[in-house]
Order: structure tokens, then C-alpha cells, then sequence
């Protein structure tokens, strides 16, 4: 596992796309709240409005109250000064308390959309992107976004409006100065256009190799055993140091580029900014304009620096941005390779037959080695099959194609003479039963765990199928019984437990079609004998397909199918298979010699 390496990073080229019309994209997310939306911008524009208000007043204030000595005038001024404050203070809070509501409702509509998509996915998409990656959009990204919507682009948009503003005011307030200050903007603009698209990229790299950080230490954790049980301590710390280290490396061109943005934009800012007075000073000693007028004009002035400057920041933050939402918005239109067919037909109830038709499969991350060869059988509605074969023959494959996790290449798979194909795969699904050969269980309690395939069961129900699968009594041993937690995947359990706590799950689910992959391999002998019982009672009424390797288990079946390197060599009842197959007979030898 430490052999994980950076070389998934699929940052695709971005450039044709520019940011801010990547951000576009997140429209559709932020319409249903038109009217938050529209109130936060009222509040906007009223505060940038009341923010220049600011700059009279403080005309007012050093005109008549400074230079006049009159303490009357002094007060009123004052006092407008004072109710232009309380009404900054009031449509600043409105503003930000609806900008942030809109960033934190957006991010997790958004969070959630991709979440629901993910569950239309097929598996193969989950085998190409790994967790890690996928845990990272949907927390880093959307919580990037979170911040974007939450303030940046009302940021943007605030300083956009006091710039308009604070610009026209200057040209009203006096002319020449605000010449001088307009013949710095370009120089301003320029550099901060250039380096934005570096700072785009560069940020993009910067979230995928933190994703990267996180992939890895999230598996180490998982295989924790594995590590500390062949003593890779040391290694894994060192490799995990040489992800951190590249993360870090790309982040630090990423924070060079963007000081570098700021401390330009500040530089010429402030070189405008002071040529500005210094002229303006010399007008106010020859009496051309007031020193109130210069007041403002100077107040405006910090106004639209500050408005530029911050403009600057935020355009950085928004490119950020962009790169999170392409990444999110990559994820929302991958598109699901098994989809409904337009007009699905649906599964009878009662036992189902189910065929392979010259199915060919080879799984897509090994396109040129076939799983499953020219693989044809049928089975009858209510039949017990057993599949036997060496490791790797392509058994659980077959599940796996029956499931629609995967379309084969050539042929097609029928249940009740239906293509698959043609039906929706949740319908499919729903008829299916399955003890996988790994059981999976959730980090929740027994009774979530084996309601997972019917969630309204009742508790005797549950705790019947429990009984059935010969896993009643250990759990009641467990501390909280079936309230017990059973921690990370299950691993408070033991594996015989796991088996036994799936095969509740499957008997819960009243299937009518019934697939046991290897579900009592972890057994010991006298509960594969209890379970064994108990699943040929399930198995009445409804089609079975058993995989096992202990021909004991299969022994019982109404026929068994023999495979070996995707194709099915023989089948027939076990005495027929033991004088026609070597390689049966081989199989049988090994299991009960010893
Ligand atoms: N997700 C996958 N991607 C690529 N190849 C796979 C994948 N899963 C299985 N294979 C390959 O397909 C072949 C058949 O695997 P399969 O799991 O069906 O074997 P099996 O008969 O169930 O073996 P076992 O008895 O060991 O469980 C093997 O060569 C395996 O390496
Ligand atoms: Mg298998």
C-alpha cells in the first residue's frame, strides 16, 4: 500500500475555461434562494451607498466644524457622522448574516447533490477515483466554496460597487487629483490579470495533492494492523513525509504567487496614493480647494485603493474557487456507465429464473484478459446451483455481472427471461439477495446492520433472521446486545461473526433469488452446519447460486456448474462431475484427503 504514488493526479487542463465562468456553474445551485440573494445585494448597495455618504460627512465635519470654530455646527456634524455609522453598523449585519447563510445553505446543497450522484455511479468509477479523493471534494472543495459564496464574492461585489462609487466621487470632488489616481489603475490591473491564471492552476494542484495526503494516511489508518504487524512504522511515516512535503511545495509556489499579487498591487496603491496628497496639499496652501474637499477626496481615495486591493485578494480567492467548483462540477456530470433503460420492464414476484448468454467480460482497468469467456447456462425458478472452481476462475465475477455492477462486452444476462439490461437495476437489485465473499457492515449498530436490506422490518422479524443465521445468541452476548456498535467496517467482530450477521441480512431481505459466495467459509464446523441448515430451509421457493470452495456445502445441490479461467468446463450432479471432470476429481481429492 505505500507504494502509492501522486501518479493519479488527473488535473485536466483547465485553461480553456475561464474562472469566472466556471463559477457560472454554480448558479443553478444558488437560484432557489433568489430571495436571500436579492435582500443580501439591497444590502449591499445600501451600505456602499451609506460607505460614500461617509466621505461627505466628513466634509462637513472638517469645513464647518474645524475650520468655522462653531461648536453647534461641530455637534450636527457630528451627528450625521454618528447616523451614517448605525446605519453602516445595521446593513452590514443584514449583509453578512445573508451572504454567509447563502455560503453555508449553498456548499451543503451542493455537498449533498454530489453525494446523491455518487450513489448513481458505477462501482468501476470508485476502482478509478480513490475514497480519498472523492472524501476531499466533498469536504475541502465544498467548504472552499462555502467561504467563496459565504464572503468573497459579496466581497467582490461590495468592493466593486465602493470603487464605482468612491471613482465617481473623486471625479466630482476634484478633478485633477482623480486623474492622478486613474493614471495609476491600469498598472494596478495589469499584473493581477496576469498572475490570477497562475494562481488558478497552481491551486488546483495544491487541493488534489492535499486530497492526495489524505487518501494515504486514511488507508494507513484503515490497515493499521498490517502496517504495525509487518513493522513499516518508519516507512510509512517517510512516505506519508514525501506526500506532505509535495503538498506542501505546490502550496508554497501558490502562497509566493499570490504575496507576490499583493505586495504589487499594495506598492502602487499607496505610490498613487501619496503622489495624490502631496499635489492636493500644495492646491489646499494656495486656497484652490478646501481642506474639507481634501479630506474627502483623500477618504475616497483609501475607499477605491482598499477596493482595489481587496478586489485583488478576492480575485485570488475566486480562482480558487473556480478550481473547486470545476473539480465538484467534474464529479456531477461523470455519468453513470449502468443507467435505466427509458422504459424499464419489471421482475415478476415468486422464484425467478436467470440465464447467461455467450456472456465475454474482461473488468475495464484490465480490458485485454476476459473475466468471463463465452459463458452460457441457464437456471431453472427454484433451483439450487453450486459454482466450484479454482481461485480466480471468475465466480464471484459472475455475481458480480448478475448484480449489474458490470455490462459484459459480448452476450446478455436474463432473470425471468428479461434482459438485465432492460430492467431498472434497482428493480434488479431489489429481487436479489447477496452474501458477499467479504461481509460489509457499517459502523452502526446490529439492528441497522442486518435491517440493511429491509429497513421496516420489526424487531422479531430481525431477530428471527438472526436466529436463522445462527447469530442470535452472540449477539445477545454482546455488550449492548443488537444495540451493540460495531465499529469501523465491523471490527469489533469476528469474521465467523461478520459471515453470520450477512447471511441474517440476506435471509431478512426475502429474496428471490438467493447468492452465497463462499458465506460459511469463516464458519466452524458445527455453525456451517447449523447455518447450512438454516440456509436450506431459505433456499425453498426461491433460485440459489452457491459458490464454495468445501464441496461438502455443495454437495447437496440440484446441479453444480464446474469453472476454470472464465468458462464453465463442466456440469451436472457431483457423481456425474467426479467421473467426467479431472479436475473435479482433483478438487474433491485435496478436500477430503486430509
Ligand atoms: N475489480 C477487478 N478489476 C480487475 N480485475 C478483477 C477485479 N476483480 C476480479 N478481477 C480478476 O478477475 C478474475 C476473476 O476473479 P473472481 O473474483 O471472479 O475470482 P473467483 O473465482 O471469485 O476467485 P476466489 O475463489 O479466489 O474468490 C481474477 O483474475 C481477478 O484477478
Ligand atoms: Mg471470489
Amino acid at each position: 500500500m505505500s507504494e502509492n504514488s501522486a501518479t493519479s493526479n488527473k488535473a485536466k487542463p483547465s485553461s480553456e475555461k475561464a474562472g469566472m465562468q466556471l463559477l457560472v456553474q454554480l448558479l443553478p445551485f444558488i437560484k432557489p434562494y433568489r430571495k436571500m440573494v436579492f435582500g443580501a445585494v439591497l444590502a449591499l448597495i445600501f451600505t456602499a451607498g451609506v460607505s460614500l455618504a461617509l466621505g461627505q460627512g466628513i466634509r462637513i465635519l472638517v469645513d464647518q466644524g474645524f475650520d468655522s470654530a462653531d461648536p453647534a455646527l461641530l455637534n450636527q456634524a457630528m451627528m450625521i457622522l454618528a447616523s451614517i455609522t448605525v446605519a453602516l453598523a445595521f446593513g452590514t449585519f443584514i449583509r453578512f448574516y445573508l451572504v454567509s447563510w447563502l455560503g453555508e445553505r449553498v456548499s451543503n446543497d451542493i455537498r449533498l447533490a454530489v453525494f446523491k450522484h455518487l450513489l448513481t455511479l458505477h462501482p468501476h468509477y470508485f476502482e478509478e477515483n480513490r475514497s480519498g479523493e472523492i472524501n476531499a471534494r466533498l469536504t475541502t472543495d465544498t467548504t472552499l466554496l462555502q467561504s467563496i459564496i459565504g464572503s468573497s464574492i459579496s466581497m467582490a461585489l461590495r468592493n466593486t460597487l465602493t470603487f464605482a462609487g468612491g471613482l465617481v466621487m473623486m471625479l466630482v470632488t476634484n478633478l485633477k487629483l482623480a486623474l492622478i489616481v486613474l493614471a495609476s489603475v491600469p498598472l494596478i490591473v495589469l499584473p493581477m490579470m496576469m498572475y490570477g491564471r497562475r494562481v488558478r492552476s497552481l491551486s488546483r494542484q495544491s487541493q488534489d495533492t492535499v486530497a492526495e495526503v489524505g487518501t494515504y494516511a486514511g488507508e494507513i489508518v484503515q490497515n493499521i494492523k498490517v502496517v504495525q504487524g509487518f513493522t513499516r512504522e518508519t516507512e510509512e511515516a517517510l512516505a506519508f513525509s514525501g506526500e506532505v512535503e509535495k503538498a506542501f511545495n505546490v502550496a508554497k509556489k501558490r502562497i509566493l504567487q499570490r504575496s507576490l499579487l499583493i505586495i504589487i498591487a499594495m506598492t502602487l496603491v499607496f505610490t498613487g496614493l501619496s503622489t495624490m496628497i502631496w499635489v492636493g496639499a500644495q492646491d489646499v496652501g494656495s486656497g484652490l480647494i478646501t481642506s474639507g474637499e481634501l479630506s474627502a477626496f483623500v477618504f475616497y481615495a483609501i475607499m477605491v485603493a482598499m477596493a482595489v486591493a481587496t478586489i485583488s485578494e478576492v480575485y485570488g480567492e475566486l480562482q480558487r474557487a473556480a478550481g473547486a467548483t470545476e473539480r465538484l462540477m467534474d464529479l456531477l456530470s461523470a455519468e453513470p456507465d449502468i443507467a435505466a433503460p427509458a422504459a424499464p420492464v419489471s421482475l415478476p414476484d415468486g422464484p425467478l429464473p436467470l440465464s447467461f448468454e455467450g456472456v465475454t467480460f474482461a473488468y475495464p482497468s484490465r480490458p485485454d484478459q476476459n473475466a468471463l469467456e463465452d459463458l452460457s447456462f441457464t437456471i431453472e425458478a427454484g433451483e439450487t446451483v453450486a459454482i466450484v472452481g479454482p481461485s480466480g476462475a471468475g465466480k464471484t465475477t459472475l455475481f458480480e455481472m448478475l448484480q449489474r455492477f458490470y455490462d459484459p462486452q459480448v452476450g446478455q444476462i436474463t432473470v425471468a427471461d428479461a434482459a438485465i439490461t432492460d430492467l431498472s437495476p434497482q428493480n434488479l437489485r431489489e429481487h436479489l439477495g447477496v452474501v458477499p465473499q467479504q461481509p460489509t457492515l457499517f459502523s452502526s449498530d446490529v439492528w441497522h446492520n442486518i435491517r440493511y436490506g429491509k429497513p421496516n422490518a420489526s424487531d422479531e422479524e430481525t431477530q428471527q433472521a438472526a436466529r436463522q443465521a445462527n447469530a442470535h445468541d452472540f449477539i445477545e452476548r454482546l455488550p449492548e446486545g443488537y444495540n451493540s456498535y460495531l465499529g469501523e467496517q465491523g471490527v469489533r467482530l469476528s469474521g465467523g461473526q461478520r459471515q453470520r450477521v450477512a447471511i441474517a441480512r440476506a435471509m431478512l431481505k426475502n429474496p428471490a433469488i438467493l447468492l452465497l459466495d463462499e458465506a460459511t467459509s469463516a464458519l466452524d464446523a458445527e455453525s456451517e452446519a447449523k447455518v447450512t441448515a438454516a440456509l436450506q430451509e431459505l433456499m425453498q421457493g426461491r433460485t440459489t447460486l452457491i459458490i464454495a470452495h468445501r464441496l461438502a456445502t455443495v454437495m447437496h445441490a440440484d446441479r453444480i456448474l464446474l469453472m476454470e479461467e472464465g468458462r464453465i468446463i463442466a456440469q451436472g450432479k457431483h457423481d456425474e462431475l467426479l467421473e467426467q471432470s479431472e479436475l473435479y476429481q482433483r478438487l474433491c481429492k485435496l478436500q477430503f484427503d486430509h
